[in-house]
């Protein structure tokens, strides 16, 4: 499984490091829609679930986490560590964000709106999914 993280160019000086994400360009889609998560409890595991059509590019913007990733037939733990380094997810990827730091906040950017129905929330039936796929 190829695991795709960007690295992300700071731009840096003796005041402050400043990173930026434009679409298309840092991003490698248009961004549809970011959203953050933050206040995550000690020991809870996020994620948990794949989509049919929605690509992603995770940046723990301030703490870490551990991300699972898993094809259906691989799996690899991607440590987040830095802001300025993003992981890309591809849709029909099975992933879980877990061992969050106190304080973290992970930022998202995906490629479609909200759809609950792009979800695959249940482990058989993205195996499924993927198996159908790969047909
Ligand atoms: P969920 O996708 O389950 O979080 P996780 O990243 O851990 O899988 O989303 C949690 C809740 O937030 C759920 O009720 C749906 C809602 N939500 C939105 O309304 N819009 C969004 O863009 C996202 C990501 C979630």
């Amino acid at each position: 499984m190829q695991v795709i993280k960007y690295v992300f160019q700071p731009h840096g000086d003796e005041r402050a490091q400043l990173v930026v994400f434009e679409e298309q360009k840092d991003i490698p889609f248009a961004i549809k829609r970011v959203y953050f998560m933050y206040d995550t409890a000690q020991g809870v595991v996020r994620g948990k679930h794949a989509h049919k059509n929605l690509e992603q590019i995770l940046v723990c913007i301030h703490g870490s986490c551990k991300v699972l990733l898993d094809n259906g037939k691989e799996r690899k733990i991607v440590p987040l560590e830095k802001p300025y380094e993003g992981l890309y997810v591809a849709n029909d990827m099975w992933r879980e964000m877990f061992d969050f730091a106190p304080g973290t906040v992970l930022m998202v950017f995906a490629s479609e709106y909200y759809d609950e129905t792009d979800y695959i929330r249940n482990y058989d039936e993205f195996l499924k999914f993927v198996e159908e796929k790969a047909k």
